[in-house]
């Protein structure tokens, strides 16, 4: 996709070179400033009752005398905020992209000065608006005309329209890119998909990938990560992936993301409904990849790790069983009294290892707990960190991606419930508090590391008929390493 930005020039939108000219009407009374024939179809559709200028209304109109776009759309925004903007923006690409245009050329009427943020709105909104998974699915329809976008302005919004613009673009293929892996089912995606999609991406956007097997883990200690992988016949592998933007000396952002690409539950099975969407559980993983991709397509000047342990969890004649003890890389001691919670058991692990690093901070992704989407439903990721400064950046840029997240507690009290009668910890506590616990337990291999968790299991997928990745949280993480950027 191409995308720029366009000034209105003396003509105004009416005479806008486009084939497709898409209108986001601000607020509740007919805005001015728009030229007579699209002020007129306007004023004379709400008159008409054929348009409300009510958040998500549309109105479509074909060859419209003295418009030179031959198809234009209206849509309106309710307030001025860029979240109902962009909401607008995909609402009206969903009216535009399956018909006959090329070229789309967007404004918005009625609203205040635009900035970077409806730049990178417009970015994001074509990128979700536009994705479809064909992969397995050849009878998948064609995909849509559209290859040209630009966002109209003025030429004093030219310069940061631009920039959000190529902002929004890179976070958009980074989010895809999380979309299309997630998507894939656990029989093509599996650990040594990843460990090779790592390598291609690395090639391509100039970051180094190292690939450790199921041997160079055992070596390292990693027996909380290989205990999970031991039920499975699908090899194991530790993805390492380094993108150098700064100064060797600069510690870096480590991100570490969970990469189980099929979830049965194992031993502790899962039940049969539903639990294909377990192929999702490689979420935090692939939010991993496309940070990286977008970052690396910025050339943001940062270092930036990625750590991604992927494995199944499966059942079977080698797989590990509730009482089970295991050591992981730290030294600690764990008692598996549920083989499902094993998101935390291969994380562990990934977070010893991120030490050598000496980071600066480390964030962990990843599709950990039910409990999570019990509590914050499908809308905010979970966000749990000891430390207040990094939350509080990490909760700003999901504000600022429009990819939210909200904190939840880490009090020592909740440790209680991990205490076990024949290891250092237990995988599990009690059903309550489930997403606290389990970064409860992640926080005992955090030592002094400067440390958040984001549990993303409400937000990391649709269900139902969208049933789909949503390539969240590539934009968060993306703002907030951008923001750690010199
Ligand atoms: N991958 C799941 C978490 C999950 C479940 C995400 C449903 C999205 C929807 C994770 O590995 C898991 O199974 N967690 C258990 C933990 C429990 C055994 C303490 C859970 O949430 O039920
Ligand atoms: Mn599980
Ligand atoms: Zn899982």
């Amino acid at each position: 996709m191409d995308f720029k930005t366009q000034l209105a020039g003396a003509g105004g939108l009416a005479a806008l070179a486009a084939d497709a000219l898409l209108v986001l009407v601000v607020g509740d009374t007919l805005p001015g400033g728009l030229d007579q024939p699209l002020a007129e179809l306007l004023a004379a559709a709400v008159k008409d009752g054929d348009f409300e200028l009510k958040s998500g209304k549309t109105l479509y109109a074909h060859r419209v005398a003295g418009v030179k776009a031959p198809r234009v759309a209206f849509v309106a925004t309710g307030d001025g905020a860029v979240k109902s903007v962009r909401k607008a923006m995909v609402t009206g690409l969903g009216l535009l992209k399956g018909g006959g245009g090329k070229q789309l050329a967007v404004a918005v009427a009625g609203g205040g000065e635009l900035g970077a943020a409806h730049g990178e709105a417009l970015a994001g909104a074509v990128g979700e608006a536009l994705y479809l998974y064909r992969e397995t699915k050849p009878s998948a329809p064609p995909a849509s005309k559209l290859h040209a976008v630009s966002l109209v302005c003025a030429k004093t919004e030219v310069a940061a329209v631009a920039a959000g613009l190529k902002r929004g673009e890179a976070i958009a293929a980074g989010a895809t890119l999380a979309r299309e892996c997630a998507n894939r089912p656990g029989n093509h995606c599996t650990p040594t998909y990843l460990a090779a999609q790592a390598k291609k991406l690395g090639k391509e956007y100039g970051f180094k990938v190292e690939v450790l097997d199921r041997k160079d883990c055992e070596k390292l200690g990693m027996g909380s990560f290989l205990s999970v992988a031991q039920g499975s016949d699908e090899p194991p592998r530790f993805i390492v992936a380094r993108w150098q933007g700064a100064g060797k000396a600069d510690a870096p952002v480590v991100l570490v993301g969970k990469g189980i690409t099929f979830d049965t539950g194992g031993i502790s099975i899962k039940p049969a409904a539903g639990m294909d969407e377990m192929k999702f559980d490689m979420g935090g993983a692939a939010s991993v990849l496309g940070t990286l991709r977008a970052v690396a397509q910025l050339g943001a000047k940062v270092n930036l790790i990625g750590i991604i342990p992927t494995c199944e969890n499966m059942p079977g004649g080698r797989a590990i069983k509730p009482g089970d003890v295991v050591t992981s890389m730290s030294g600690q001691t764990i008692e598996i009294l549920n083989t499902d919670a094993e998101g935390r058991l291969i994380l562990c692990d990934a977070l010893t290892y991120a030490e050598r690093f000496k980071p600066a901070v480390v964030v962990d992704i990843a599709t950990l707990t039910g409990a999570c989407v019990v509590a914050l439903g499908h809308h905010r990721s979970g966000l749990f960190s000891a430390d207040d400064a990094l939350a509080a950046e990490l909760l700003s840029a999901g504000e600022q991606a429009l990819d939210p997240a909200w904190r939840l507690p880490l009090d020592e009290e909740y440790d209680e419930e991990l205490k076990s009668n024949f290891a250092d910890v237990a995988n599990v506590g009690s059903r309550d508090g489930g997403a606290i616990l389990a970064a409860m337990f992640l926080k005992r291999f955090t030592g002094k590391l400067r440390w958040a968790h984001l549990d993303i299991a409400g937000s990391a997928w649709n269900s139902g008929k969208a049933k789909g990745a949503t390539g969240r949280p590539v934009p968060l993480l993306t703002h907030f390493v951008l923001s750690r950027a010199q």
